[in-house]
């Protein structure tokens, strides 16, 4: 795998998206075409994301997979489920990835208690896709990226637009519009992706871009999602479903 320049990434990211209809079908066409050999998977839950990447992707010789498979303390996402159920998945994604059992490497804990099994700069990519609150995403940038050689890449999921993906009894996801913060930071270009996906590249540059692929990051700062009047109408929106749909059909009689 080689080092692209900015404008061959960008290429790269529109040829694979137009050869993709789905989420895993874009990440196997980009390891593909970026001919990735080393990769690590945080956060793989029951496994299907490497089942279908291992099996797409003959280029891959390694892929770690990292995941505590227990209930985390203190972790407020609706997949934080009890032991039983996350050991039964730690099977699941045992079994369904079996097939490629020479080319994985099953890392089970968080990020920060097996992370520094791997060397730094020993990944061409990571796909971050565990915790995704604030916390999560801070430690997930942090303790993954030096892992990644220069000229590889870092991609994610959840870069969602609206921080309140789950309900407002569940912590907010933070990925988007953090690692945009974190890339800025570490001077690396981000993209954004659709299907609410993410990729930095690390380059030798190590100048900041924000590359907007998927035409809907216009504004990185956080004050419009939580203003009075945005968290006043997710509040009735959540408890009174019925009451939110009347406002919206009245504002659409008033203006016209
Ligand atoms: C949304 S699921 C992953 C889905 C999977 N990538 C897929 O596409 O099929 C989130 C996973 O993150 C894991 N997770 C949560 N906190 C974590 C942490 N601190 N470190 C690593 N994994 C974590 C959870 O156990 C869960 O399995």
């Amino acid at each position: 795998m080689g080092t692209l320049a900015d404008e061959s990434t960008g290429q790269l990211f529109t040829s694979c998206l137009s050869a993709s209809k789905s989420r895993t079908e874009f990440w196997a066409e980009f390891i593909r075409q970026a001919e990735i050999k080393r990769m690590v998977e945080v956060g793989v839950w029951k496994g299907d994301f490497a089942a279908e990447i291992l099996q797409r992707c003959d280029c891959l010789t390694k892929y770690y997979m990292v995941d505590p498979w227990r209930h985390l303390a203190g972790w407020n996402k609706p997949a934080n489920q009890d032991d039983a159920i996350l050991d039964s998945f730690y099977e699941m994604a045992k079994a369904k990835t079996d097939f490629a059992r020479n080319r994985r490497v099953i890392l089970r804990g968080k990020t920060t208690e097996v992370i520094d099994q791997i060397e730094d700069g020993e990944l061409d990519f990571a796909y971050l896709d565990g915790d995704h609150t604030l916390k999560g995403v801070t430690i997930d940038l942090i303790r993954v990226y030096p892992k990644i050689r220069t000229g590889g890449f870092l991609g994610g999921d959840d870069f969602s637009r609206t921080i309140w993906s789950h309900n407002t009894s569940f912590e907010p996801t933070l990925v988007f519009p953090f690692a945009v913060y974190f890339a800025e930071a570490v001077g690396a270009t981000i993209y954004s992706l659709p299907n609410i996906q993410f990729c930095l590249h690390k380059t030798e540059q190590r100048t900041f871009g924000f590359v907007d692929l998927a035409g809907q990051y216009d504004d990185s700062t956080l004050r419009g999602q939580v203003t009075p009047e945005k968290m006043l109408r997710i509040f009735l929106g959540e408890r009174f479903p019925h009451l939110l749909g009347l406002f919206r059909k009245i504002r659409q009689v008033v203006s016209g």
